[in-house]
Formats: C-alpha cells, sequence, structure tokens
C-alpha cells in the first residue's frame, strides 16, 4: 500500500511513522509521498494512453523543487503561471520545450522571458497580450509560439472562487474573439498559432460534463481552423480533476474523464495536453501538526488548537474546504465533536467544525489530509509564522525538502 495508511495505530507514510518524523522536523510540517505520486502520475498516463498526450503538471498546485523534480523524472511536463513558477521549473529540469506559460495577467517581462526561452506554448488571454507578445518576439529575434485560452462560457459545477469557464469570469476570450484573433495573428511573421487551451475551474467532482464540454468546443473550433489552413500542433484542455476530500465522496475517475472528454479531441489528431495539478498531488500529502492547547466553552464547544493555521492551509478558511483530520497515533475513547483551529488571530483560522475525533490531549499529533495541493504553496508569513518544514519520503526513507523557516529568514530582507 503507498501512501497514508494505518499500522496498528499509527499513522505512516509508506512504512514510516508519522510521529518519528515529527519528533525529528517539528511542527507543522508537510509530508509527502513520493510513492503516491509516482502512482497518481501514473495513472493518468494510463488513462490517456491511447491518444499522443502531454501532461503538463500545473506547479501552482506545490511548486517545491523536490516535488517538481520528482514528476519530472516521471515524465511529466509543465504549466507554470508566474514568472517564479517558470524559474522553479527550469531548474527542476524542465526545458523549455517541455512548459506552457499560463496566467491572466502576464506582465511585459514575464512574456520577454517565455519569448526568449521558447517556450512549447504561451497561453494567450486578450488581444492586447498578442500583441506585447509580438513586440516581445520582435525584441528577441525569434517567433513566439501561441495558444489562444477561449473561455467556453461553461459552468464548472465546483466552488465559485475556483470557476473560471463562465463569460463572466476573467480568464480567456470568446470563441468569436478568437476567431478574430487568429485570423489577426495569421499576419504577423513573428507569431504562430500552435494551440487552443481551455480551463473549465478546479476540483470538478460531480459531474465531467462540464470538462467534455469544454473539450468539445475547443475541438470544434480547432477542426474549423484546421480546415481554413490554420496548422495546429495542440489542444490543451487543462485540469480541474477533483478529488475526495472527504471519505467515501464519489469523484470522477480518470478513465471517466479520459472517456468523456477524449471521444470530441481525438479524431482531431492533435496531440492532447492536459494540466493537472490537485489530481496528482492532493492526496500525496498531509499537514502534521501538534495539539496546543483544548478548552470547552460554556455553550458545549470543545476547542482543539493546534500549532498549524491558516498561514500553513488556507483552504478551510478560504473556501470553507473540508480535509479529513486524525490523530496519528490513536488514543481509545468514544469520538467527539470538536472545533479544531489554528493560533492565528482570526476567526476564520479553523480547520473543522463541529468534527467527531476521538480524545485528544494537549502535545498529540495531528495529521490533517489531501493537504499536498493549494497547501504550502499558499502559505503565508502572517503574524510573522515562518513557512513549515516540507519532508518527502521516499523508498522508505525520509529527507528535508524545505527546511522551516527561521526568523532571520524571515527579516533579511528588510532594513
Ligand atoms: N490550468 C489552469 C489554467 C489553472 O488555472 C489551474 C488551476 C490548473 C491548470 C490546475 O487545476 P487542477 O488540476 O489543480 O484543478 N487554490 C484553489 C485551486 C485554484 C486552482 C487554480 N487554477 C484550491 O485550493 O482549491
Amino acid at each position: 500500500m503507498t501512501g497514508f495508511t494505518r499500522v496498528r495505530g499509527t499513522l505512516v507514510c509508506d512504512e514510516v511513522a508519522l510521529d518519528a518524523i515529527a519528533r525529528e522536523v517539528g511542527t507543522p510540517c508537510h509530508v509527502y509521498s513520493a510513492a503516491l505520486l509516482t502512482s497518481r502520475f501514473a495513472a493518468l498516463e494510463q488513462a490517456m494512453a491511447s491518444v499522443p498526450h502531454r501532461l503538463h503538471y500545473a506547479l501552482k498546485a506545490n511548486s517545491t523543487l523536490a516535488i517538481v523534480r520528482h514528476l519530472r523524472q516521471l515524465g511529466a511536463a509543465a504549466d507554470v503561471n508566474s514568472a517564479g513558477e517558470l524559474e522553479v521549473a527550469l531548474r527542476a529540469g524542465f526545458t523549455p520545450d517541455q512548459i506552457v506559460v499560463t496566467g491572466v495577467g502576464k506582465t511585459r517581462a514575464e512574456l520577454a522571458r517565455a519569448v526568449s526561452l521558447g517556450v512549447a506554448a504561451i497561453n494567450a488571454e486578450s488581444f492586447g497580450e498578442i500583441d506585447r507578445i509580438e513586440a516581445a518576439a520582435i525584441a528577441a529575434g525569434r517567433d513566439a509560439r501561441i495558444a489562444v485560452r477561449i473561455n467556453p462560457d461553461v459552468e464548472a459545477g465546483t466552488h465559485r472562487h475556483i470557476s473560471t469557464g463562465a463569460s463572466t469570469t476573467k480568464f480567456g476570450v470568446s470563441l468569436d474573439e478568437a476567431r478574430v484573433m487568429i485570423r489577426e495573428v495569421a499576419r504577423r511573421p513573428r507569431l504562430r498559432i500552435v494551440g487552443l487551451h481551455v480551463h473549465v475551474g478546479s476540483q470538478i467532482t460531480t459531474s465531467v460534463e462540464p470538462l467534455a464540454r469544454g473539450a468539445a468546443i475547443v475541438a470544434d473550433l480547432a477542426r474549423e481552423l484546421m480546415a481554413g489552413g490554420v496548422a495546429l500542433e495542440h489542444l490543451d484542455l487543462g485540469g480541474g480533476l477533483g478529488i475526495p476530500y472527504r471519505a467515501g465522496q464519489p469523484v470522477i475517475s480518470p478513465e471517466a474523464y479520459a472517456a468523456a472528454i477524449l471521444p470530441a479531441v481525438r479524431e482531431t489528431g492533435l496531440v492532447i495536453l492536459l494540466e493537472p495539478g490537485r489530481w496528482i498531488v492532493g492526496p500525496c500529502g498531509v499537514l502534521l501538526t501538534e495539539v496546543v492547547d483544548t478548552k470547552t466553552r460554556d455553550a458545549g464547544t470543545t476547542f482543539v488548537i493546534v500549532d498549524a493555521g491558516m498561514t500553513d492551509l488556507i483552504r478551510p478558511a478560504l473556501y470553507e474546504a473540508w480535509h479529513e483530520i486524525e490523530p496519528v497515533v490513536s488514543r481509545d475513547g468514544a469520538a467527539v465533536p470538536v472545533d479544531v483551529v489554528g493560533p492565528v488571530c482570526e476567526t476564520s483560522d479553523t480547520f473543522a467544525s463541529a468534527r467527531a475525533l476521538p480524545p485528544v490531549v494537549v502535545g498529540d499529533l495531528l495529521a490533517i489530509r489531501d493537504t499536498g495541493a493549494y497547501g504550502a504553496v499558499m502559505a503565508s508569513n502572517y503574524n510573522r509564522r515562518p513557512l513549515a518544514a516540507e519532508v518527502l519520503v521516499e523508498a522508505g526513507r525520509w529527507r528535508l525538502i524545505r527546511r522551516r523557516q527561521t526568523i532571520d529568514d524571515l527579516l533579511q530582507w528588510e532594513s
């Protein structure tokens, strides 16, 4: 069994007991399973095997260097959303032709860097951006490869903060605008349209329909463009496949996902790119935290106060997201409803409300599950809290892949 399992009452990661890691590294601490990363990446690869494809791992989900390197070694390509992620991808060993650059507000500097590197595609989001890419291409004296990001006007059916495919959102251009844009680009010698891009939203679990519709819409446009002589190379269908944050929650399997998107795109003959983030890394991480206090209010609420906060995992505060929480070492006794909260001075610094948890006492370790995606990457230094340590478990051993920040680290940029 790869990943996180319970062995004689203790939560282990690939045979390494999590309490042993916490004792040495301290808490809060993110722990990742390399074996689970490997098997999840392979499962997605397998589901897509019937078409020419590339999995451009979305670094925004987790861009810790060792994680990105591991995925590169497995054969992933990369999707980056900022200059910072672009440099991380390069340092992790990706070559520019393995990188697609997305983002709704790329700066001139970011475009200049992407163009001069010669990335696989810049996913263009507006007419103005086309002009800026062209200026960068002329300045660099090289051609720029562009994919047009289509806003398909599809409701993703997920949390409104992470829905990106509706026409009311800031993302992409409409089909009509895309047609005009592509004609326009054909007249500009330094620009080449190589693909179409769509991303309807993230954490899609209830229906494949939005993903299938997004794919069908770009496939139809691709056929129309190719019939008109546009030499496309790929269709980039974005990310979005969700994971079961709640134990037993039904989700879409990679096979069901492939079965939904591939019929529409297969006969275009184009290479299919995906930009998965969460599905690959989400379940591969847990956040270890220690109970620092407990107290019960007259009204009956029991608070379990832990040393991790919204600064280490903001998803519950930002999206009211559910993450399973369990003691690392089980104690006997009936589960009782508690509020698991962090130390940050905000009421939103709450990981779970009225959650049934077995008895815990100060000093116990808890594991907050499925924090591999959008966990460490969304951390902040609010309340001057140092960023947590990160550990990778691989082949029965663990190693620190990012040490805990110190107060000196925090102050080194200040006068
Ligand atoms: N491609 C594009 C253009 C995206 O905007 C995203 C995610 C992805 C790929 C990767 O999507 P995934 O496969 O991970 O669903 N912080 C939020 C999630 C924000 C997702 C933003 N875009 C959360 O914690 O739920």
